[in-house]
Parts: C-alpha cells; sequence; structure tokens
C-alpha cells in the first residue's frame, strides 16, 4: 500500500511509519512539527511540512504524491491530545481537532482516496459506570478534547456513506512503551501519562510522584486501566487499512488488552529496576475505579492480538529514558 500518515512526527504515528515500513509498505508523513519532530520519522518515508487545517498546503502535497501514485489510505493522527489544554482552549481544539478532519476529508474526496484509519481514544465513552468497555457502549464526552474526537468520528461516518468511502476508527485505552529499536518513542515536555512519570521518578529525572487515590473499590486501592504496547498498536493500524482497503467495508474497533493492572502493579513493575518515590493524593474527579477495553471485535474482525505485556512496556520506556533522558 502507499499511506499518506497524517501526524507521522509524533508519537503513536511514528510508530505507525515504522510498522508500516517493516511490512514494505510506501509511506508519505505531513506533519506541522506542532508537537511531533523531524528526527522521529523514519528515514525510509518521505516527510513534508503541512497543516491539515489548510486545505492549499494538503491539496498541494497530495497534487505532488497522488500524480506518482495514488494513495491507497490515509492514517490520521495529527490531533492536539492535551486534556485540561482543551478545557482551557475549547476553540483551538475544535479548530485543529475537528476543522483538520474537516478538510482532510474534504482533500481526500478531492482526490478520490477510499480509505481513511482515524485515532480516537476512550474519552469519547466518557465517565465510565462499567469494568469492561465495549464498542456499543454509549458515548458521552466530558471534555472538549473527547467531544472533538466523538465530532470528529461522526464526520468521517456521514462523509464515507455520502462518498462511499471505508474508514477504521480505533479507540485506544492507555498507550505505553517504545518500539525496541529505541529510536522512537514518548518524548514530551508535560507527560501526563503514568508509565513515563513512574520511570522519570524512577530514574530521578523527577524527585517523586503523586498516586491519585488510594481508596478505589479495587483490590489495592489504586485505580485499574488497560494498558496497551504503542508497537502493538502501530500494527493494528497497519492491519485495519489492509482490512478496509481489500474488503471496502468500515469499523469502529477498540484497541486495548482485555486486561486491567492498578497504579501500584506499575509501579511495582517500574521497582524491579529502580526504587520509585510516591506519596498518595486524593483521587481526581471523573476517573472510574477500573477501565478496561474489550478488545475481541479487534481481534476477530482483524486477528490482531497485543504481543508485548505491561512488563515489555516498562521496559521498552526505560531504555528509551536512559537513552534519550539521562545526562551521559
Ligand atoms: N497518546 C495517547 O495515549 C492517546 C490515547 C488515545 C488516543 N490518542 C490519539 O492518538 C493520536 C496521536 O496521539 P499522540 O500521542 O501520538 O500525539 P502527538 O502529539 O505525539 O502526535 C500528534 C502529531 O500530529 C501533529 N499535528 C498536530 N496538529 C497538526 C496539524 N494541524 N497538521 C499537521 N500535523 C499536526 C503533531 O506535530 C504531532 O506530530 C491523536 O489523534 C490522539 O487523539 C492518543
Amino acid at each position: 500500500m502507499k499511506v499518506c500518515v497524517i501526524g507521522g512526527a509524533g508519537y503513536i504515528g511514528s510508530h505507525a511509519v515504522y510498522e508500516l515500513i517493516r511490512a514494505k509498505h510506501e509511506v508519505v508523513v505531513i506533519d506541522n512539527l506542532s508537537t511531533g519532530t523531524k528526527d522521529a520519522v523514519h528515514e525510509k518515508a518521505k516527510l513534508y511540512l503541512g497543516d491539515i487545517t489548510k486545505k492549499e498546503e494538503l491539496h498541494e502535497i497530495f497534487a505532488i504524491e497522488c500524480a506518482k501514485k495514488p494513495f491507497d489510505a490515509v492514517m490520521h493522527f495529527a490531533a492536539k491530545i492535551v486534556v485540561p489544554e482543551s478545557v482551557e482552549k475549547p476553540l483551538e481544539y475544535y479548530h485543529n481537532n475537528v476543522e483538520g478532519v474537516r478538510v482532510m476529508l474534504e482533500t481526500m474526496r478531492d482526490f478520490k482516496i477510499k480509505n481513511i484509519v482515524f485515532s480516537s481514544t476512550a474519552a469519547v465513552y466518557g465517565d465510565v459506570k462499567k469494568d469492561l468497555c465495549l464498542e456499543e457502549d454509549p458515548c458521552a464526552p466530558i471534555n472538549p478534547y473527547g467531544e472533538t474526537k466523538l465530532a470528529s468520528e461522526k464526520m468521517i461516518q456521514w462523509v464515507c456513506k455520502a462518498y462511499d468511502m471505508n474508514y477504521c476508527i480505533f479507540r485506544y485505552f492507555n498507550v505505553a512503551g517504545a518500539d525496541e529499536s529505541l529510536e522512537i518513542g514518548l518524548k514530551r515536555d508535560n507527560l501526563t501519562h503514568i508509565i513515563p512519570i513512574t520511570v522519570q521518578t524512577a530514574l530521578g529525572i523527577r524527585p517523586s510522584m503523586i498516586v491519585f487515590g488510594n481508596d478505589y473499590p479495587t483490590e489495592d486501592g489504586t485505580c485499574i486501566r488497560d494498558y496497551i504496547h504503542v508497537a502493538d498498536l502501530a500494527y493494528a493500524h497497519v492491519l485495519g487499512a489492509k482490512y478496509i482497503c481489500d474488503n471496502h467495508v468500515s469499523l469502529t474497533l477498540n484497541l486495548g488488552s482485555n486486561n486491567g493492572f492498578s497504579v501500584l502493579d506499575v509501579i511495582k513493575e517500574v521497582e524491579k529496576y529502580h526504587p520509585v518515590k510516591y506519596t498518595f493524593g486524593p483521587g481526581r474527579a471523573g476517573d472510574p475505579a477500573k477501565l478496561i477495553a474489550s478488545s475481541t471485535k479487534a481481534k476477530e474482525i482483524l486477528g490482531w492480538i497485543p504481543r508485548r505485556s505491561l512488563a515489555d512496556i516498562i521496559k521498552t520506556d526505560i531504555e528509551f529514558r536512559k537513552k534519550h533522558e539521562l545526562k551521559k
């Protein structure tokens, strides 16, 4: 396949590019480098600097590339993703995340590109009251970030219906870890994810960390979440793109591990390498005690099975941060 990866210089997009290239596909990346970096883009992928909210920029790139060979599929990772920031700046989030998707779909329609793979999120489900999340569960986001992803999902569905296109929407749960090459991983100034924060604390990059809540109705009192290795997640995109291209169907699928681990489980796993200094703080509003994805549908339809464990996620994140963040 020839695949256009929009947002392919970011954390998850760069891993999807690595997996596409490993599977011998041709890759073109479009990114405005607002949070992504050039060095995260695989050397075999062609990188264009471009902003998907700007129609002229996207059209110009599609015109150059499609004149050589049309894209079989487009993958979209180009979103702003920080929940508290989305509450402070909802207009920026709607502009980048929703208008960006609109311009991308319009460009795909103009160039007759039929297949779109879209990064969505468990945040579309909102304040979940049950342990295991199914794709059919009601969606009721509780912040502007989740709303922009749900609005994008719906736009994609209507546009695909109107113009005879196919979509594969993936709703991710907690993504973590780094590619085993250690060339790419999660690099960000203000990390909010539990695994990199725990690893940074263990490596002395942070003095200590706070565990939010130890009185949830779980075995050890801390929240339980479903963690998925970024390389497994990225590989699902290769399978999803191939599936919709070959079968001309549309899919909405959760990507998780069907397994839950508590915050203390994560800390214990990191402590196999280095001790972690932590204190308990109050639980956060809107944080459910337990959230696990049912990924049965992705397994049944795509034959996708996450191959890496929580131990693999933590090992690769530690090795990545030792290589890129610890001063020599
Ligand atoms: N990281 C997670 O845990 C997580 C969880 C659920 C869903 N997601 C979804 O996965 C996708 C990727 O997330 P990520 O963690 O890799 O984020 P990221 O910030 O690392 O990557 C986003 C990439 O898109 C680029 N970009 C943003 N706006 C753009 C624009 N207007 N034009 C061109 N490029 C643009 C950025 O420069 C960056 O390279 C997002 O859609 C996000 O909603 C992420």
